[in-house]
């Protein structure tokens, strides 16, 4: 490994836009179709499953592979690779959105179906903490071209299992934008708010900038891709002087085809303006991405240097919803990384 592949392994760093389903690999997908199929896909069919040529295309795909997700132990497996794979990579956090609202849909909306998954999850998640010492934290995702109620369940029950499950530590928003919007989900927001979760949007993945001023008017504390607010300088500073964390996914939106390249993504842009922005691999099993590798292309091309890097790693932390006290121990020992 040369020597700045090493230097980012060693840099303690937080994940803070990752979906758990997107981080199903092909061969755990292979590994599920023989617990619940007569007959089970081979390497090549599960890879099929993967493809898609656009954004409405990528959805589907996301759909189909969490489909394949069925019993507690599935989840648990999912989320144990997952945690594996981040703790390779010197990844010491990771917050990760649970699609919680196709869970409900897949199960018709029976209200018993998921507190056994949510027992799955958390099982891989205190292994993670006890084997790997890395820590997880849940962000429950609804599905914003479903119906408000859809998300209204999903935000509820984020809400109702906080108190027992303190791991639950915030609620978001993915799906298709193009189809809806922040605005109907204020109410939803602000109810979410009073019960003590942190609130996180997709906003500016494949819309205009617009959509990044209504997440932000709605209570969002932290936005997923905000790709548009490149072509509205007045929201650039908005998000510079009120410290918006941004959670840029580039190989994310160059696969989806939303952003002709990784050279063309703004990342650099908003970093030099000083926005408080983090790296991030979204779903890494659809993008043939990680962690490790947004950051070493953050470096081969747009030239982000060992310090650059470190300040990326440093506002990953800060970003997170971790207490000021992990924070800070995290903090000093990426200022000390060599
Ligand atoms: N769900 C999973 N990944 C997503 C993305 N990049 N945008 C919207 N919804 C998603
Ligand atoms: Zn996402």
């Amino acid at each position: 490994m040369d020597d700045i592949a090493a230097f980012i392994r060693r840099l303690p760093k937080a994940e803070l836009h990752l979906h758990l389903e997107g981080a199903i690999t092909p061969a755990t997908l292979v590994e599920l179709s023989q617990r619940h199929d007569r007959q089970p896909l081979t390497l090549t069919e599960a890879g099929a499953v993967y493809r898609f040529t656009d954004f409405s295309g990528f959805l589907d795909a996301f759909k189909a592979v969490t489909s394949r997700l069925i019993t507690p132990a599935d989840y648990e497996l999912a989320a144990w690779r997952m945690a594996q794979r981040l703790a390779e990579q010197g990844v010491v956090h990771a917050e990760v959105y649970i699609s919680v609202g196709v869970i409900y849909l897949w199960r018709n909306h029976d209200p018993e179906c998921f507190e056994p998954i949510f027992a799955g999850l958390e099982a891989a998640r205190l292994r993670a903490e006890r084997e790997l010492g890395l820590s997880l934290y849940w962000i429950f995702d609804a599905v914003r071209h479903f119906t408000i109620e859809e998300a209204a369940r999903v935000f509820r029950k984020a809400a109702a299992m906080l108190p027992q499950f303190p791991a639950i530590i915030g609620i978001g928003l993915g799906g298709d934008e193009r189809r809806c919007g922040s605005e109907p989900f204020r109410d939803l927001y602000a109810e979410a708010k009073a019960a003590g979760l942190h609130l996180t949007n997709h906003a500016g993945e494949t819309t205009p900038p617009e959509a990044i001023r209504e997440a932000l008017a709605i209570g969002s504390e932290r936005i997923g891709h905000a790709l548009s607010a490149i072509a509205d300088p007045d929201l650039l500073n908005d998000l510079r002087d009120r410290r918006i964390p941004l959670e840029l996914n580039p190989t994310s939106n160059v696969r989806t085809g939303v952003c002709p390249s990784w050279d063309d993504h703004p990342l650099r842009h908003y970093f030099d303006s000083g926005l408080l922005v983090t790296l991030n691999s979204d779903d890494p099993a659809f993008f043939g991405s990680d962690l490790e590798s947004e950051y070493m292309l953050a470096h081969t091309r747009q030239g982000f240097t060992r310090d650059e890097l470190r300040q990326l790693a440093s506002n990953s932390l800060q970003a997170s919803f971790l207490p000021e006290s992990a924070k800070a121990r995290w903090l000093a020992q990426i200022e000390s990384a060599r």
